[in-house]
């Protein structure tokens, strides 16, 4: 489903990336993790277009995307959200769907009666039926994360790459986004995931990428990673020293 393939970038002679390879293979839920500033976030711009691979390359469901444009590459079924959530802040939610819908179309823009039931449905699924007529920007974080997370679904993508879904989350509305992730926007989708919360990346995926310095220096399953002295010392000793 995805190629990375040695793909590097860098900032101003600084790497943000060194020869990252990454295969997800269609339908896996794969965790990226790593400190603050190894990579993932620009990991996720190079994949959807966003920021250009100086080197390597990127194959998306049999198809080369390198530094394709990033509405080329959405329109072959790619969506992602954002760490800060990029919703339209004053539209309703139900219209924040519409938009989602309608985006890289060029045919006619009213929402028939089957495509608004279709749009009150997702809202249900994901928890929000009661908030369709809201302003985007009078919902809560939590909230604005689900509408992210919606809109990404609009247009059916075949994979989603999430940037910390559950950021700024507590404990009980971490446990309500990874339900939302398992259960409604991963169901019969390819799934990368960026977070931080570990208990919420062990319930959700199977496999876990660990990113260090813009290198890959774990890949495997979840237990296995987990356990890996390399990570516990890069990435999970960190943490801790932190907290
Ligand atoms: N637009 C940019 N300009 C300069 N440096 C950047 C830019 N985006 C990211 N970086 C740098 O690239 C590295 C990786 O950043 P990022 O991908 O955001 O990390 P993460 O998401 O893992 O916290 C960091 O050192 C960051 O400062
Ligand atoms: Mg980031």
């Amino acid at each position: 489903m995805l190629e990375i393939e040695r793909v590097s970038r860098s900032f101003g002679g600084v790497a943000a990336h060194t020869e990252v390879d990454l295969h997800v293979a269609a339908g896996e839920v794969v965790g990226l993790i790593g400190p603050n500033g190894s990579g993932k976030t620009t990991l996720l711009n190079v994949i959807t277009g966003l920021s250009p691979a100086e080197r390597g390359r990127v194959r998306f469901d049999g198809r080369d995307v390198t530094n394709l444009r990033p509405d080329r590459i959405a329109l072959l079924g790619l969506a992602r959200t954002f760490q800060t959530p990029r919703i339209l802040h004053r539209m309703t939610v139900l219209e924040n769907l519409a938009a989602a819908l309608f985006a890289g179309s060029s045919g006619v823009r009213t929402l028939s009666a089957a495509g608004r039931d279709r749009l009150l449905g997702l809202l249900d699924e994901c928890g929000l039926g009661d908030r369709t007529d809201e302003l985007a920007s009078k919902l809560t974080l939590p909230e604005q994360r689900r509408l992210e997370l919606v809109r990404t679904l609009v247009s059916d993508p075949k994979l989603i790459l999430l940037d910390e879904p559950a950021g700024g989350m507590t404990p009980a509305e971490t446990e309500g986004m990874a339900r939302l992730i398992a259960e409604v926007a991963a169901k019969g989708r390819t799934c990368i995931v960026i977070e931080h919360k570990i208990d919420m990346i062990s319930s959700l995926c199977e496999r876990i990428c660990v990113l260090d310095f813009g290198r890959v220096i774990a890949d495997g399953t979840t237990a296995e990673v987990l356990e890996d002295e390399a990570v516990l010392e890069a990435y999970l000793g960190r943490r801790d020293a932190a907290a």
